[in-house]
């Protein structure tokens, strides 16, 4: 008998527990013994759970059960969800988490833990909820070059893009929407601003290169500031507008972007996550599913207990990654808009831009790659109303 514990009887917990009960049978038979759920810990009572029976509110009473061996850790954020995951790998205990927050903070440690200790410390959760995401770049994809990763990696924010673009809805409109939804939680601002899918971009470049950063250091743009306008002129000339996390020609970044329609990304909607990999051999791999949910991301959690348990290979053990290039070099095409008044002055400084169906009063162009530092002095002579990043396909 194999016996599993779970940390935190949330939303992602639950999910856990129910299909670690649903699909015993075939659970038990993948690992080739009963895989029992023994524990879960919380800080509430919560009578009414299915696994009343089972829930404790002591860590120490699963840290201290020789029996446990595989720990999902679904509190979330920084404190005590890695003091519980360190004191667990450093008692020979497998852990499995969703917390994106905690694996893109201190990846390199618990890896290293786990590594030290002779277990594993796996996350495919944490990226893209349901999408096999981690596990293809360390196992299929391994022996190629990653040299391209743009993932669709949070769900809220392409919702309200999809809003917006659909029907014309404002930000403010579909963010409302959102929440009323459950899509967005009251507090949208880790999602909105680009915080959560910087965490996701710094974990799928770690898993693709070895090497994790300090999150903060990721340029990241969020989307509070797209205006409908500017989605409903892209979707003109042929564009959807996503908020992309990068990793691309040794940069890494967070922002919203044009996406040409004939790049399959631009028609990830709703709340649904992708991601296109493109390795040296392989060239393009896009993954595409449920980015969050209960069921979803109980599917990668639990995925990751029958990993753990079978005790299958391709894990990673993360290094602290040097200082990022830099980001004034990064170089991209632009959206670029402009009062009316201003079109012959920015023509006279984008010489090549192609001009496209302007917002209402203004006048909006596509321009050749221009560096980050070229926006920057164009933004010094000209006052630019939008300047949206566009990813050529
Ligand atoms: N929800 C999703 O669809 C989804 C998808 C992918 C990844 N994730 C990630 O998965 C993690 C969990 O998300 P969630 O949505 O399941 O969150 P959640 O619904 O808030 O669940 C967390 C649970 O942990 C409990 N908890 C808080 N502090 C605790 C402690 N010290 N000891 C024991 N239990 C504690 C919370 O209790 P209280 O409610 O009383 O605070 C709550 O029941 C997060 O990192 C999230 O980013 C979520």
């Amino acid at each position: 008998m194999k016996h599993i514990a779970i940390l935190g009887h949330g939303v992602v917990g639950t999910g856990c527990a129910r299909m670690l009960t649903e699909n015993r049978e075939r659970i038990s038979a993948l690992v080739g013994e009963d895989v029992s759920l023994k524990y879960i810990l919380d800080i509430r009572d919560l009578p009414d759970s299915p696994w009343a029976d089972r829930i404790v509110h002591d860590f120490a009473v699963i840290l201290n059960d020789p029996e446990v061996s595989v720990i999902a850790e679904v509190i979330g954020g920084a404190h005590p969800a890695f003091d519980f995951a360190a004191a667990a790998l450093k008692a020979g205990k497998h852990v499995v988490t969703s917390n994106k927050e905690c694996v893109s903070r201190f990846g390199a440690e618990l890896t290293g833990m786990a590594a030290a200790n002779g277990v594993t410390y796996r996350f495919e959760a944490s990226c893209g909820g349901g999408i096999p995401l981690i596990r293809p770049i360390l196992s299929d994809l391994a022996a190629n070059r990653i040299d391209g990763i743009d993932g669709i990696l949070n769900g809220t924010t392409n919702y309200i893009l999809t809003r917006m673009c659909r029907d014309g809805s404002s930000f403010e409109a579909a963010l409302a929407e959102a929440q009323q939804k459950g899509y967005a939680e009251r507090d949208p601002s880790a999602d909105v601003e680009g915080i959560d899918a910087r965490r996701k971009i710094n974990i799928l470049c770690g898993c693709a290169t070895g090497v994790l950063h300090n999150d903060e250091d990721i340029p990241t743009e969020g989307i509070a500031a797209v205006r409908t306008a500017d989605v409903t002129a892209a979707g003109l000339a042929g564009y959807a507008v996503k908020l992309l996390g990068r990793m691309t020609g040794g940069f890494l970044l967070v922002a919203p972007h044009l996406i040409p329609f004939d790049c399959p990304l631009s028609h990830t909607d709703g709340v649904f996550n992708a991601a296109l990999l493109h390795g040296n051999f392989v060239g393009d791999v896009m993954l595409y599913g449920r980015g969050a949910g209960a069921d979803a991301t109980a599917s990668a959690v639990v995925g990751d207990m029958v990993a753990a348990l079978r005790g299958d290979s391709g894990c990673v053990t993360f290094a602290h990654g040097a200082a990022l290039p830099d980001f004034g070099a990064f170089t991209c095409p632009r959206y670029l808009s402009v009062g009316a008044e201003d079109a012959a002055a920015l023509l006279a400084l984008v010489p090549g831009a192609k001009t496209i169906e302007p917002p209402v009063g203004e006048f909006a162009c596509i321009t050749p790659p221009l560096s980050e530092d070229a926006v920057r002095v164009l933004r010094q002579k000209v006052s630019l109303r939008a300047a949206l990043r566009v990813r050529e396909a």
